[in-house]
């Protein structure tokens, strides 16, 4: 078998020399957003939604045991999860193991302690994003939400426009915050963000084509606030897309992503 393939439950995430000089890893598994750290010798591996608000904590700015959440600056302890300096629930972690020189993360092991305290959010369904993306966000305000409104949301990409599945609730990870119900000004912007998308990916699929990547350029994305675009591709994922994504990025100045679209 490929180590770098998926086992029953080990997830593996790359060969231990790949993240030790670095120390850091993010990465995707399937819907799960994770990252994996050394740390004091040790390797520890949570999930990538800070349990304040879903910001992107493992991104944040991490300094011994330290890791601090670039949303709202809250801090946590990454050896024991728990927080340090705001009311929260402890980070989500997951069990990790070296099997042959390879990192790997029990993806059944992922651990959200729903046991505290109610800490005041509640918790919405959304799907956001033309890939159509489902996760829970929260709010402290009361939106007074109901299923199919429109609302704005800090996700782990961007501020972009959502859909309300469901509400209510107050258990569960988060993938990011609800800030507004959207007005009418938010639904042309995304309008006319989606024309902007659109004329970036025409760019991918040129680039595409003249370094013969072999992937199947399927729709694009940009966020509400316009600093990110993502392009939603089929096919294998190659390590080809992320040169063009950096090229791309300096020619149009957006943070240029490339999203595989899983096939169930
Ligand atoms: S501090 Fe992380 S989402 Fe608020």
């Amino acid at each position: 078998m490929n180590p770098l393939e998926s086992t029953l439950n080990w997830y593996s995430v790359a060969p231990v020399g790949e993240i030790i000089d670095s120390g850091r890893r993010l990465f995707s598994a399937g819907e799960l957003r994770l990252a994996i750290f050394h740390l004091e010798g040790k390797w520890v591996a949570i999930d990538n939604h800070c349990p304040h608000r879903g910001g992107p904590i493992a991104a944040g700015e991490w300094n011994g045991r330290c890791i601090t959440c670039p949303w709202h600056a809250a801090q946590y302890d990454l050896a024991s999860g728990q927080p340090l300096s705001i009311e929260s629930r402890p980070l989500s972690k997951l069990d990790v193991r070296v099997a042959d020189g390879i990192l790997q993360v029990d993806l059944d092991s992922l651990r959200v302690d729903d046991s505290s305290e109610d800490d005041g959010i509640q918790r919405t369904v959304v799907r956001y994003g033309q890939g159509g993306e489902v996760g829970r966000f929260g709010t402290i305000h009361d939106l007074n939400l109901t299923r199919g409104a429109q609302v704005v949301v800090q996700s782990h990409r961007g501020i972009e426009l959502g859909v309300v599945l469901q509400t209510g609730g107050t258990a569960g990870t988060l993938r990011g915050e609800i800030l507004r119900i959207a007005t009418n000004e938010d639904c042309a912007a995304m309008e006319s963000s989606r024309a902007k998308a659109a004329e970036v990916l025409e760019l991918a699929n040129q680039r595409l084509e003249q370094s013969e990547v072999r992937v199947q350029l399927v729709e694009a994305d940009q966020t509400l606030d316009g600093g990110t675009v993502l392009i939603y591709y089929l096919g294998e994922a190659t390590e080809q897309l992320g040169p063009v994504a950096v090229e791309l990025g300096e020619t149009t100045g957006k943070n240029v992503r490339f999203q595989k679209l899983i096939l169930e």
